[in-house]
């Protein structure tokens, strides 16, 4: 790590007390030494005391609760400790049922949840619960601890089960990254070093997983945001707008825009207590001053001039409402938002969540720990993103202006996905909508999560479309040796091949094509579901067929990859003298020459094999699939 800056993890756990999830957080302290001698030994007296066996971690933090700041309503309690390479902040959160609320509050800034399952007791409706929550939340990164191993001989059964039942259920969720890990809190197996108990398990540590997990990733840096929190002037030279950037990167150059106002400049400089910067991303706290002189007051919003959030006030967002007295719809609130406080009007109850079973209810009002999405009016107009891409400028808390109190903590739905958007509009053919008569979908019989463990690595599928000698096959090739050296499940469908056989009635008409990429998409799919890593190369000249086949797989999984490579080029390369015969007008339909080719716009990654060599693109595309968590090379 040398002189670097050790990132920051912040995470929560959720169970009750009885799955172990204390001496589960004492065990992380105490073996990364986090805790003082004497708590220790404290602790070892009252264990011998009380006649256990062994040393009752948990009781650390009794120890430490005591400490925790006084008089809050918001039962979470935050612990720290560190390691070598990575500092940790834990939100420690109750898990009873009358606690949504804090689950909610612990797990909002978490960048990874740990869900606790007594190995004993299997997967029960609590921890289903948590994991509707985290995903509402999207939260990115989900461990499943399955505790007391020891307590059920290490069965490997046992582990299995309980992957396969919570796999099932987290089909439904929206969690592109789920790994399970099984743990003995109290006997240490697996939670800093790997247990020799289990030879059969295959992944890390959950320490080794928590330190090495890739969270940059999560990071929005793309839209730039910044909420003016106050207006520096401490003579008539400087006039700067101080804040904590939100999301995205800035430059001085910039060009920015103001909101409310809409009025733009462009950024003179970037100041801080340590001088100034010459670029500053999401969570720098900075002071921005602006070339031009505009009137800017705390609450407004600096963004690019050419990425704008919305600016609405009326908007749909899911609530959790945490106060102890009931909704009342008429009252009004004051909604926090950002640096921006407005007075705030529920209009509308659309259907309450059943955390248990995730239905839908109908709902006149709201109680304590209840989840509903909402309609959401305000007096002035606020600027935001969805919570989906957007954690910080999607999430704001209601507070009674007459008794204080934080009464709900909402995510702001943004419009749909796009790919969803299509699919709902039947513009694209979704999952749901290709199916013979009177036939019903059972789920898949070991869900993909319980392969995925056994694997090592997760599912995913890599697709890559350019023109015919673009060089797709090659790194498809090259791509996929490496990863089978690697100890990878992999499949390579490749258009050539695929067009003996499955494909082999198919021409290149735009029709044929369509049909082509359905059915490939949908043999992705069924690879995809067994686990493996799947490396698709075709054409794929449509931008409507191409996000069928994404449509296909879930989210966070598909990368697809635009394998660029000038048209020239590629007559050049001719490798199977096709160019030649089409340009000769014996082969119709040619990509490139008679038929046209729509370059992807959203594409995960671009290889340009005019540029580059093949053993380049080749390790991008492998650091993409570690920091993606897709596949782990460090163990
Ligand atoms: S796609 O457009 O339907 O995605 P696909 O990738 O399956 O095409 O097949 C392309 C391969 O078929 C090319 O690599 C080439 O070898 C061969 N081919 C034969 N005729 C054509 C054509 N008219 N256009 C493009 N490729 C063709």
């Amino acid at each position: 790590m040398g002189s670097r800056e050790k990132t920051l993890l912040r995470f929560s756990t959720t169970g009750s007390v009885d799955d172990g999830k204390s001496t589960l957080i004492g065990r992380l302290l105490y073996e990364t030494r986090s805790v003082y001698e004497d708590q220790y030994a404290a602790v070892e007296r009252t264990s011998k005391k009380r006649g256990y066996e062994e040393t009752d971690l948990a009781l650390l933090l009794d120890g430490l609760s005591a400490e925790r700041e006084q008089g809050i309503t918001i039962d979470v309690a935050y612990r720290y400790f560190e390691t070598p390479n990575r500092k940790f902040i834990i939100a420690d959160t109750p898990g009873h049922e009358q606690y949504t609320r804090n689950t909610v509050t612990g797990a909002s800034t978490s960048q990874l949840a740990i869900i606790l399952i007594d190995a004993r007791k299997g997967v029960l409706t609590q921890s289903k619960r948590h994991g509707i929550i985290i995903s509402l939340l999207q939260i990115p990164h989900l461990v499943v601890a399955v505790n007391k191993m020891d307590l059920v001989a290490y069965s490997r059964d046992v582990y299995e089960d309980i992957v396969s039942s919570y796999g099932r259920f987290s089909e439904k969720l929206d969690i592109s990254d789920i790994i399970f890990i099984p743990v003995s809190a109290l006997k240490g197996d697996n939670v800093v070093t790997k247990s020799d108990k289990m030879p059969w398990y295959e992944g890390s540590s959950l320490l080794h997983y928590l330190e090495t997990v890739h969270v940059s990733a999560d990071r929005n840096l793309l839209d730039f945001r910044f909420p003016v929190q106050c207006v520096i002037r401490p003579n008539l030279d400087f006039r700067g707008f101080a804040g904590t950037i939100t999301s995205g990167t800035v430059i001085p150059g910039q060009e920015i825009a103001v909101l409310p106002s809409g009025r733009s400049s462009k950024v003179k400089s970037i100041a801080t207590y340590d001088g100034e910067l010459y670029e500053a991303f999401a969570s720098q706290p900075v002071v921005l001053t602006l070339q031009d002189e505009i009137d800017i007051s705390r609450g407004d919003m600096i963004v690019r001039k050419d990425n704008l959030p919305q600016v609405s006030n009326v908007f749909e967002a899911i609530i959790c409402w945490m106060d102890e007295r009931r909704l009342v719809k008429s009252n009004s609130f004051i909604l926090k938002h950002t640096t921006r406080n407005v007075r705030a009007y529920i209009t509308k109850i659309f259907y309450k969540i059943d955390v248990n079973t995730l239905h839908r209810e109908p709902a006149d009002t709201l109680t304590l720990n209840e989840i509903a999405r909402v309609s959401i009016k305000t007096s002035s107009a606020i600027f935001f993103d969805s919570y989906k891409i957007n954690r910080g400028t999607g999430s704001f808390i209601l507070i009674d202006p007459l008794t204080n109190n934080t009464v709900a903590a909402g995510m702001i739905r943004g419009t749909a996905r796009k790919v969803e958007d299509l699919v709902e509009a039947g513009k694209i053919e979704g999952i749901k909508q290709k199916k013979s008569p009177h036939t019903i979908w059972t789920g898949w019989n070991i869900p993909r999560e319980a392969r995925e463990a056994r694997n090592g690595h997760k599912a995913a599928v890599i697709w890559l479309t350019g023109y015919s000698g673009s060089g797709k096959s090659t790194i498809a090739r090259s791509l996929e040796k490496r990863l089978f050296e690697s100890g990878c499940q992999t499949m390579l469908l490749d258009g050539d091949n695929i067009r003996h056989g499955l494909c082999g009635d198919l021409g290149f008409s735009q029709k044929d094509r369509t049909e082509n990429i359905r059915r490939v998409g949908e043999a992705a799919r069924l690879f995809f579901e067994s686990g493996k890593i799947v490396i698709c190369t075709f054409i794929s000249p449509f931008e409507k067929d191409r996000m069928t086949a994404r449509s296909l797989i879930r989210k966070g999984r598909f990368f697809e990859v635009f394998v660029k490579c000038d048209l020239e080029v590629c007559k050049r390369r001719d490798p199977n003298g096709l160019y030649k015969k089409a340009l000769k007008g014996e082969i119709n339909d040619f990509t490139g020459i008679s038929s046209p080719y729509e370059e992807p716009k959203d594409a995960e990654m671009v290889a340009e094999t005019d540029l580059k060599t093949v053993e380049d693109i080749v390790a991008h595309i492998m650091g993409i699939l570690e920091e993606k968590n897709i596949i782990n090379l460090r163990d």
